[in-house]
């Protein structure tokens, strides 16, 4: 995959003419793909644990190709999944899964757990996960397993040339500082310095990712979280819950300012900063816009806003997921997740900056031959 020679050449002028993206072979010309994070990237690590943050069983799966639950917390495809698909690739596999040796290697892994948030403490409820440290050890882990795969040199060109996703903080203030009242983390940091925190400990991973290796990293902040169906079962009138939404405001900004930082020691570009607070915005003031009929109610759960608790087999599931923005209180249906994808990949700086993800796969693919 990683020396393709002449025709690799031509097809690559012939896309660019076209402007669009086509791989002639998968498996041979896709560049590897490496997923770190929390419940929205998760593919399924968390099957593989003592989790109570799971999406295993029915109805989540519902509209997966293979109609089945498969830790993906969707109903359908998740940004991983559609990210994979404009790479041509197949999608990633969980780190854990027993499938994932020899050539399956190639394709990069998903080391991405629910629960987990920047910080250790963060999803401590869900009893087991795979904290960030953690799921670094296993990058640590996977690059040893696929030098005995392919050598050494090759192995260090895949992980070098690889795409890397990375979502995390949201739980951080859903499942740690707003948890309940009277939190630790809410008793030791007022909210701007609790984020200054945040900020800092988020920039330790993404160097650590750097020193491992990952030279093209696409980095989402928060949406907002005050929105969701969850928070917006449990506020009075219905609105969005403030401190959630304090929060995403303070968070995504510095993330990006953050993201600039390293990109001026690293190089521009090394780190993309997704904005997914504006995206779901979008969703939220004007849904009929986007093709939804609501981005207040979630298609499965139950209670108001049908927000509460989680979406199980009991749980009232919507006829047409393509209206929904939510499928459960907090994740995303598989139509929104395509348009966000859409927006990381095509849109403006307002959306995606330094460069967008179309742009950046142009740019590397190029590189690479
Ligand atoms: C999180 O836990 C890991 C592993 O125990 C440790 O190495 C790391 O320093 C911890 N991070 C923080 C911020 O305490």
């Amino acid at each position: 995959m990683a020396n393709s020679s002449s025709p690799g050449c031509v097809l690559l002028a012939a896309t660019m003419a076209l402007g669009v993206v086509l791989l002639a072979s998968p498996a041979e010309s896709a560049r590897a793909f490496f997923v770190f994070g929390d419940s929205l990237v998760d593919n399924g690590n968390n099957n593989y644990l003592m989790s109570t943050a799971r999406a295993d069983s029915p109805p989540y799966g519902i509209d997966y190709p293979t109609h089945q639950a498969t830790g993906r917390f969707s109903n359908g495809l998740n940004i991983p999944d559609i990210i994979s698909e404009h790479l041509g690739a197949e999608p990633t596999l969980p780190y854990l899964s027993p499938e994932l040796h020899g050539e399956k290697l190639l394709v990069g892994a998903n080391f991405a757990s629910a629960g987990v948030g920047i910080l250790n403490d963060t999803g401590i409820q869900f009893i087991e996960m795979v904290r960030m440290s953690r799921q670094l050890q296993y990058f640590h882990e996977y690059q040893g397993k696929l030098r005995a795969v392919v050598g050494a040199s090759q192995a260090t060109q895949i992980v070098s040339r690889a795409l890397v996703l990375i979502t995390l903080g949201g739980n951080d203030f859903v499942n740690n500082y707003f948890f309940m009242p009277f939190s630790l983390r809410s008793l030791q940091f007022s909210l701007p310095n609790y984020v200054r925190y945040l900020i800092s400990e988020y920039k330790k991973i993404l160097v650590r990712l750097y020193d491992m290796g990952a030279r093209r990293v696409l980095v989402t902040g928060t949406g907002p979280l005050g929105c969701a169906p969850a928070q917006l079962a449990r506020s009075r009138g219905g609105e969005c819950d403030a401190g959630l939404m304090r929060a995403a405001e303070l968070f995504n900004p510095q993330l990006s300012r953050a993201l600039q930082e390293l990109n001026a020691r690293y190089g521009s570009g090394t780190f993309i900063a997704a904005n997914t607070f504006r995206i779901h915005f979008d969703f939220i003031s004007d849904p009929a816009a986007y093709g939804f009929q609501t981005a207040t109610e979630a298609c499965c759960g139950q209670g108001p806003h049908n927000g509460i608790g989680l979406c199980t087999a009991l749980s009232n599931v919507c006829t047409d997921r393509d209206q929904y923005v939510f499928w459960d209180a907090y994740h995303p249906t598989e139509r929104a997740n395509r348009i966000i994808v859409s927006q990381f990949m095509t849109g403006s700086l307002d959306y995606i900056s330094p460069l967008n993800l179309g742009t950046a796969l142009h740019i590397d693919a190029a590189l690479m031959d």
